[in-house]
């Protein structure tokens, strides 16, 4: 029997560290959702002290999901575990999982703690967290980088204390898998209750070796692995969860290895994941790229139609990606197309289906053959947005090479109607500007992107913008087979996200903001200042 190795997905803490990356607390628990479906083993939800949101993001997960253990990360210290406690009671499964950094050059300089102030540190700390659960991870943060006898020393101490997990972080991507497997190895030996607890890897990938540093650690004995969706995270991310489960999946036979995750969900997580946080994929990243099962050359292409294995070492199917095979068009019911989101994983309820049936029925006036592809944009970017305060009912532009750009853009707000024109750099510019008259806001436009969801020239666009609003930002997609259509709808959709986000803090009673919510609006509020944020 090949021995389970435990998936612990960081995508929504760690990774959500990474620049430009945003997610509400609907989407993270959205995503917590796709995650649990995937079946991985613990979902570390945030970082309960970093801010309210992060708090309530986690709480929310707590209650909502069932299936995986949910954590929370806490600083060795009580208010960071109390913090953790009070977002995880509602879990079926909570785990508390507290770290402090444990290298001379983080001791002294960012912690400026003696060796001996840090062991005491993450005894009581544990300690502390057991009174409450127990089920407790350490973390030695910067642990490759750490004195072997001091992480022993510290080690030890959190074992005695109650700790279950003990992870030895690649907290900056300097190991090699040879040392970082060494490490684990001599932890293992070295540490007298080493065989109760689960050993853990976190490797970050700054040299490009998390997923090697990963596996290498696994061959030594640990048993948990932490890794993130299309391995996002800090600076050059953390190891891929695709990567180390598809490596001991494929590779069953030399790592004698399984993981418990659903490999059919990898692709439309990572899709997911990239699609709320506005991360794209890069093309040719490994499993789940756009260009992952492509063949391009002539050669190979001739190798694969004689035999896939030529060369694929894994099939697309076993991650879950959709046959680009043409599914529905204009005769389609309403049956045909519930059963084809179903087949692909969307759970929606009666009124999303209801709405994404008639956006269905608006593209097949604009385009003939509908793929799946198309369906899933529409209903990422169009249903399952944020509530929807302002609708798109109508524009008009006019530009050319001679003339201001201008345009006229007509939103609903419930029943009533608001037409405003405006001009601007460009015509996508000039729509921007005329929303932003109707709603009253002006966020900054941080990015902005534009691809073709399917083939042929009636493709459909798929836009993703990113607004700045405060110290918030905020994603917003939208699809059309016109790209100005497309621009208006993803900026609309940030725009309802930041109105949905400001009237929500204002319910929980944070100060008021300045500026208004546009016409028709009550009173708004500002979200709070992201709180303390941790380092990897
Ligand atoms: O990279 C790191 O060390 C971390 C710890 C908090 C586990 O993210
Ligand atoms: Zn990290």
């Amino acid at each position: 029997m090949a021995e389970a190795i435990r998936i612990f997905d960081t995508t929504l803490r760690d990774g959500e560290q990474s620049p430009g990356f945003t997610m509400n607390t609907q989407e993270k628990l959205e995503a917590a959702r796709a995650l649990a479906e995937m079946r991985v083993d613990v979902i570390e939800a945030g970082f309960p002290a970093s801010s309210p949101g992060d708090l309530e993001g986690v709480q929310l997960i707590a209650r909502d999901v069932r299936g995986p253990i949910i954590a929370g990360l806490a600083r060795a210290n009580r208010a960071d575990i109390d913090a953790v406690v009070e977002a995880v009671r509602g879990a079926e499964r909570p785990r508390i999982h507290t770290f402090i950094a444990t290298s001379a050059i983080h001791m002294e300089h960012k912690l400026r703690m003696s060796p001996d102030q840090v062991y005491e540190a993450s005894v009581e700390a544990v300690r502390y967290a057991r009174r409450f659960v127990d089920d407790v991870e350490f973390s030695a943060e910067d642990a490759s980088r750490s004195d072997p006898e001091f992480l022993c020393r510290v080690f030890d101490g959190v074992i005695a204390a109650g700790a279950t997990t003990i992870n030895v972080p690649d907290t900056v991507g300097y190991a090699t898998p040879e040392e970082y497997a060494r490490l684990l190895r001599l932890l293992r030996e070295r540490i007298p209750g080493s065989d109760r607890v689960v050993w853990s890897v976190h490797c970050h990938n700054d040299l490009g070796l998390a997923v090697a540093n990963s596996l290498a650690a696994v061959q030594a004995g640990a048993r948990q692995v932490e890794c993130t969706v299309n391995g996002i995270g800090e600076r050059a991310g953390n190891a891929s969860l695709e990567e180390i489960v598809m490596a001991l999946h494929t590779r069953r036979n030399h790592y004698n290895l399984e993981t418990r995750i659903d490999t059919t969900k990898i692709y439309r997580t990572s899709r997911l994941i990239s699609a709320i946080s506005g991360v794209p994929v890069q093309p040719n990243k490994a499993i789940v790229g756009d260009n992952a099962f492509a063949h391009e050359a002539g050669i190979h292409q001739h190798g694969v139609l004689m035999n896939r294995e030529t060369y694929e070492i894994m099939t697309p199917e076993t991650i879950g990606i959709p046959s680009n095979k043409l599914v529905l068009g204009k005769h389609s019911g309403r049956h045909a197309f519930k059963k084809v989101l179903e087949d692909h994983g969307l759970r929606l309820s009666e009124d999303e289906v209801h709405r994404a049936f008639q956006e269905f029925k608006a593209l097949c006036d604009k385009k003939k053959q509908i793929s799946i592809e198309d369906i899933l944009s529409l209903v990422e970017s169009q249903v399952r947005a944020a509530p929807q305060t302002f609708d798109l009912r109508a524009f008009h532009v006019s530009t050319g090479s001679t003339l201001p750009p201008m345009a006229s853009v007509t939103l609903a707000r419930g029943e009533v109607l608001f037409t405003e024109e405006a001009s601007g750099d460009g015509p996508v510019d000039a729509m921007y500007n005329a929303i932003n008259k109707i709603v009253g806001l002006c966020p900054t436009l941080a990015d902005y992107a534009i691809k073709a969801v399917s083939g042929g020239t009636d493709a459909v666009g798929e836009a993703t913008v990113k607004v700045r609003d405060g110290d918030g930002l905020f994603v917003g997609r939208g699809t059309s087979t016109d790209v100005v259509e497309a621009s208006a709808r993803a900026y609309l959709a940030a725009v309802n996200k930041i109105l949905h986000e400001r009237r929500r803090w204002t319910a929980a009673g944070t100060p008021d903001a300045p500026g208004g919510e546009g016409r028709g609006a009550s009173a708004d509020a500002r979200r709070p200042q992201a709180g303390t944020t941790v380092s990897g």
